[in-house]
């Protein structure tokens, strides 16, 4: 048997990536922490449970890796996974990293090593999702609510991509064993955005007010302790914004062109297919 098992199959990336390896014939079975919600193909997954990883990867040969969400360590939770792969046979492993490096949080450059050197393993890279303009995230939350984006990332530039463009990435990366693929790729949009920038094209496209409100790290620590994120982890988010601020995120790749063949889709078509979010 062979196929992949899609772990955070049912969030924003994996669900998408689900959809497009079906759609080209490929087998995708769900990791779930609650299969029977998942869908067909789906089997009970949980990180915090190490007996499941077995029978999760049991008869597929490629893998999508989404770490533990919301960890600033998770190597502990990944390295097994990762020697149950090797024994399992997997001959293809990617993961869904991130381009910023939270601070404080060093296992996750172990961890993206460890994975590289998997057979086939590869590493994307992802810069901030578009996504996060979607509710629930506490970003979405805030300008649904209040027409506002609390930032302390001031003017600084990201390369947002939409998760629908990771996802199609992943899918060539995973369906076609035989491409000669790198090791690592940093995935973004088409071009840097700062979150007035952001603002400005919501406000356009939809007619909803949004404002940015520019407040300081430790308040936009405070702010995602309050949507519900473990400490550690919403002051790792926090001090990225100041990162953002300096404009040492501000990259851009070719890389979703290079691996899918379509150009990245911009904000403004992100927003446009999304126009509900912000006219209800
Ligand atoms: N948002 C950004 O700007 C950004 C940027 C770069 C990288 N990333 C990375 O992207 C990842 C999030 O991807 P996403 O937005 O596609 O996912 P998501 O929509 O946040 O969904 C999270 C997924 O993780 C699964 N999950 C949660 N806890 C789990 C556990 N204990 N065991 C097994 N599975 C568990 C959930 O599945 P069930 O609930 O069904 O179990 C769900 O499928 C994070 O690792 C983040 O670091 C995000």
């Amino acid at each position: 048997m062979s196929g992949v098992l899609v772990t955070g199959g049912t969030g924003q990336t994996g669900r998408t990536l689900v959809q497009v390896l079906r759609n080209d014939g490929v087998q995708a079975r769900v990791a779930s922490r609650n299969p029977a919600a998942a869908g067909p193909d789906a089997i009970r997954f949980d990180w915090n449970d190490p007996t499941t990883y077995g029978p999760a990867l049991d008869g597929m040969d490629r893998v999508f890796l989404l770490p533990p969400v919301d960890s600033v360590d998770p190597l502990p939770l990944v390295e097994p996974f990762l020697h149950q792969a090797q024994r399992a046979g997997i001959r293809r492993l990617v993961m869904l990293g991130s381009a910023i490096v939270l601070p404080n949080a060093p296992s996750a450059v172990e961890m993206a090593a460890q994975v590289r050197a998997q057979p086939r393993g590869v590493v994307l890279r992802a810069s901030g999702f578009m996504q996060n303009f979607l509710r629930p995230h506490p970003l979405a939350e805030h300008i649904h609510r209040l027409g506002e984006i609390r930032t302390a990332a001031g003017d600084g530039k990201l390369g947002w991509v939409d998760a629908r463009d990771i996802a199609a990435s992943a899918a060539v990366l995973l369906a076609d064993l035989d491409m000669d693929a790198r090791s690592d790729y940093l995935i973004t949009g088409p071009h840097g955005m700062s979150y007035p920038q952001a603002a400005q094209i919501i406000t356009a496209q939809t007619g909803r007010q949004v404002r940015v409100e520019r407040i300081t790290e430790e308040e936009q620590a405070a702010a995602y302790r309050a949507s519900g994120m473990p400490a550690q982890f919403a002051d790792s988010l926090a001090a990225v914004e100041r990162a953002i601020k300096t404009g040492r995120e501000d990259q851009v790749s070719t890389a979703v062109l290079d691996l899918t063949g379509h150009p990245p889709r911009t904000f403004t078509e992100f927003v446009s297919d999304h126009a509900d979010e912000w006219t209800q």
